[in-house]
């Protein structure tokens, strides 16, 4: 009996055991979590996926245009030289011309523009605007000097003269308005070289806070042979957009040489750069705040139609120093030099023909004596040596400019 109620008792304790609801919601709980954890995950990668099939899509796409692009025939770059109605006329590079079909897409289309055209029919498809502020940028110097009136030594007439016809339009345009004048398009500096032509052509842009955009006429027409009218043309377009604005164009002369023969195709060359330049120059109003000064040491072979009336009519002398020019072109370049006991009016008496350029070079030499003798002041023998010295230089070039 006892037996038979231990097994019962057994059996009732293993079937009729109260199940544990507690331990499995918990158990359930955390199985949901890791699923959630999991399906995170999966969330996660794929949308890092569907990222990258979007990133491999557009190269796809990428090469694909490029590949497209690589395939097409190129286009030429032209010019267009002048229109007629749906057809014009155009230079390619080479400088041979045709006479083409425009599309009709293409409104507005100038002489001058620059243009792309088939190779096969030569018709123009497209106006491109090859930036060319970019090409000029590359050719020509640009900048905001920092040249003061006050490192100008002498040249009071002349500094007044610029000042009245590129300062003071460029300041106060205003008043040519209200008095009924037009300045000067521009001036024309001439004179023997080291004179000072650059340097006030730098100061006088300084204090008007002008870009300068400085050209030389010579490189102009060897450099870029074939683009020079454009250059000009793009300088221009330049100056405007960075206006106010000072041309400088040094060695102008080999612009604007009158024309011994003109058979040549260099002289052609030189003479479609020159008008160009004649257009450029009459295309702009007086009071339009870009100013031309051109430079030149060859005054007498300038061709006159540059400084017709409205062009760079005004005309400039930028003469050797005289005595009080050297003496004040001295203290200029001497005014950081430790100087002892230096009688400057001495050695200006000493320098007669000298230019400002030589000037400079005898205070610079004469500086060098002294450290050569490793003194850090400099002295009246230092300056006379440096005079000699720079002196025998100048006939040097002299003779070789005139022996070749
Ligand atoms: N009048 C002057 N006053 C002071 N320095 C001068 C003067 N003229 C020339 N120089 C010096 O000679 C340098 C060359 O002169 P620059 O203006 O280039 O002459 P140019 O353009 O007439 O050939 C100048 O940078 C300057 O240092
Ligand atoms: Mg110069």
């Amino acid at each position: 009996m006892a037996k038979t109620d231990a097994i019962k008792k057994m059996v009732y304790s293993q079937t009729v055991q109260e199940p544990d609801y507690e331990a499995e919601t918990k158990q359930l709980v955390a199985s949901i979590e890791r699923l959630e954890r999991e399906n995170q995950l999966i969330s996660n990668t794929l949308n890092r996926i569907e990222e990258e099939s979007s990133m491999l899509k557009e190269l796809f796409n990428n090469a694909n245009v490029e590949l497209n692009n690589l395939k097409k025939p190129a286009l030429l770059v032209a010019e267009v030289v002048s229109l007629h109605g749906d057809k014009a006329t155009i230079r390619l590079p080479n400088g041979n011309k045709f006479f083409c079909y425009i599309s009709k897409e293409l409104i507005d289309l100038q002489s001058g523009d620059s243009v792309l055209v088939d190779q096969k029919s030569l018709n123009v498809v497209d106006k491109i605007n090859i930036n060319n502020n970019y090409d000029v940028e590359k050719y020509v110097i640009i900048e905001k000097p920092q040249e003061n009136w006050k490192e100008i030594g002498g040249l009071k007439e002349e500094i007044r003269e610029i000042k009245e016809v590129i300062e003071l339009p460029l300041k106060k345009p205003k008043l040519f308005e209200e008095v009924g004048i037009q300045p000067p398009k521009g001036v024309l500096l001439y004179g023997p070289p080291g004179t000072g032509k650059t340097l006030l052509a730098k100061a006088v842009a300084h204090s008007t806070d002008a870009t300068f955009i400085e050209v030389v006429g010579s490189e102009l027409v060897q450099k870029f042979i074939g683009e020079g009218a454009k250059l000009v043309k793009d300088i221009f377009t330049l100056a405007r957009l960075k206006a106010p604005s000072i041309i400088f164009i040094d060695e102008i002369d080999a612009l604007a040489a009158t024309r011994m023969d003109t058979g040549t195709s260099g002289e052609r060359e030189v003479n479609r750069t020159f008008m160009q330049l004649l257009a450029e120059v009459d295309g702009f109003k007086p009071l339009d705040n870009v100013k031309i000064i051109g430079a030149t040491n060859r005054a007498d072979i300038l061709d006159p139609a540059i400084i017709r009336p409205g062009r760079l009519d005004r005309l400039i002398e930028i003469g050797l120093p005289n005595e009080e020019g050297r003496l004040e072109i001295l203290k200029v370049h001497t005014q950081k030099m430790n100087l002892n006991s230096v009688a400057l009016d001495k050695i200006v008496g000493l320098t007669d023909g000298f230019t400002g350029a030589e000037l400079r070079a005898v205070c610079t030499e004469a500086g060098f004596c002294a450290i050569r003798e490793n003194r850090n002041h400099v002295t009246e023998t230092d300056f006379l040596s440096a005079v000699e010295k720079v002196r025998l230089e100048a006939e040097e070039d002299a003779d070789e400019q005139f022996f070749g």
